[in-house]
């Protein structure tokens, strides 16, 4: 059949193209290898979806150009999906950091996609592998379909199990396009065997301050027997490069608070100093750690400075992360240069757009990659 557009991939951003361009009056088609729509919605925020985020801004996404995704998520913002999905009477409520959370179930942000693409009279073909995509004169073909537009949306790597390919790689690098090397992100990082102390305080969460090479997150960590997890590291892995440190602030002003220890419980040793301060088992991994054997009243000042730099400015050195089988999202990607910032549409093949996570642009944690979903679909469905 003969369409407008083809859209590979009817995850997040695929279906908002979708539906803009079909509602715009448009034919378009969506393939998809999956037997259904929206799969990472559907598990997304723990089944709620964390749609988007009161605080988007330019300054939440990584990018090798940072500039690039300010004119999608300008043009379509938060505001705006917040009101498609309040038309849609979805009720929601806002958590923690400005995130956006379904009250009911994460299927509703999937079934309005699906209700805003049957608005546009949007055309669906599941089951699909992409094979060969033809590119003539009269535009695009995949299979037996034909279109003067195709849309990249088939995502990132991350969580293959869920379906997801580095296809859209394959795809850009054909139409010589560049692809930024991707990275799983948004992911555990697994410690080496040096740091097996931390593996037996498994499943000890507490607030941190975890900081990589320059960004810094103030949320909780989480201890799991392979290295760390938790929001705070999730965030700072999107910045982690292996050889660099993750420093871990469990303790601000720590070597005031030990002093202050020292005058109250000079008899104490330091593990008791410690579990005022953090959760008992991780009170008692970093004590051993420190091996300050002493009472606190016996300790010297430099003794105490020393354990507080255990403590605000705990460095470690992560072995890796738990890789694309865990990781949310995927950093890197098709390289913004070739794109167009308004549109999506590469600046190299007229009428071939690339949109989603696909793109070299990775939101935060909190509701970040979907508006980058909404907003750079938007702007290809506008543009089709
Ligand atoms: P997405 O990956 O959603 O869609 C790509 C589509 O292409 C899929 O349907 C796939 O089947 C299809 N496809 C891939 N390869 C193909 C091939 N070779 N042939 C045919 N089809 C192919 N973000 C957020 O903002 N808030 C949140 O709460 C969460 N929560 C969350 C939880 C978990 C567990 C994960 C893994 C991820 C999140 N995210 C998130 C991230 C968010 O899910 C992600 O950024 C968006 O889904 C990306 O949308 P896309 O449409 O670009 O890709």
């Amino acid at each position: 059949m003969i369409y407008d557009a083809i859209i590979l991939g009817a995850g997040g951003a695929g279906l908002f193209a979708a539906a803009e361009a079909g509602k715009a009056g448009a034919r378009v088609l969506v393939l998809d290898h999956a037997d259904r729509p929206g799969n990472k919605i559907l598990i997304s925020g723990g089944g709620r979806c964390n749609f988007t985020n009161t605080g988007i801004e330019p300054g939440c996404f990584l990018s090798k150009n940072p500039h690039f995704p300010k004119s999608a998520l300008k043009r379509y913002t938060q505001w705006d999906f917040l009101a498609l999905v309040e038309r849609h009477r979805i009720a929601w409520h806002e958590k923690t950091l400005g995130q956006l959370f379904c009250d009911g179930s994460a299927r509703q942000i999937v079934d309005m996609l699906t209700a805003e693409c049957a608005a546009g009279g949007v055309d669906f073909e599941y089951r699909t592998a992409i094979g060969e995509i033809g590119h003539g004169p009269g535009g695009f073909r995949v299979g037996q379909h034909q279109a003067a537009n195709l849309v990249i949306a088939t995502g990132g790597p991350s969580i293959p199990k869920l379906g997801a390919t580095g296809i859209a790689y394959d795809i850009a690098r054909r139409f010589g396009h560049r692809v930024v090397e991707p990275r799983p992100a948004l992911v555990p990082l697994t410690l080496g065997k040096e740091e097996r102390l931390f593996a037996e305080i498994s499943g000890v969460a507490c607030p941190v301050t975890a900081r990589v090479d320059g960004a810094s997150f103030t949320e909780a960590v989480l201890f799991t027997h392979k290295g760390l997890s938790g929001p705070a590291i999730l965030q700072v892995s999107s910045y982690w490069r292996p050889g660099t440190p993750v420093t871990l602030e469990l303790v601000p002003q720590a070597a005031g608070k030990l002093r202050d220890a020292r005058r109250r419980m000079p008899k104490a040793g330091l593990k008791a100093a410690l579990s005022e301060l953090l959760p008992n088992r991780l009170a008692d991994a970093l004590a051993s750690r420190i091996g300050l054997e002493k009472k606190l009243g016996d300790a010297s000042d430099a003794e105490l400075e020393a354990a507080a730099g255990h403590l605000d400015a705990l460095t470690l050195s992560p072995s890796g992360t738990e890789g694309y089988a865990k990781a949310e999202v995927t950093v890197g990607g098709i390289d913004t240069d070739g794109l167009s910032s308004k549109t999506m549409e590469s600046k190299r093949v007229p009428g071939l757009y690339a949109i989603g996570e696909a793109v070299d642009v990775t939101g935060w944690l909190g509701g970040y990659n979907f508006q980058w979903a909404w907003s750079s679909g938007w702007a290809a469905g506008q543009a089709i």
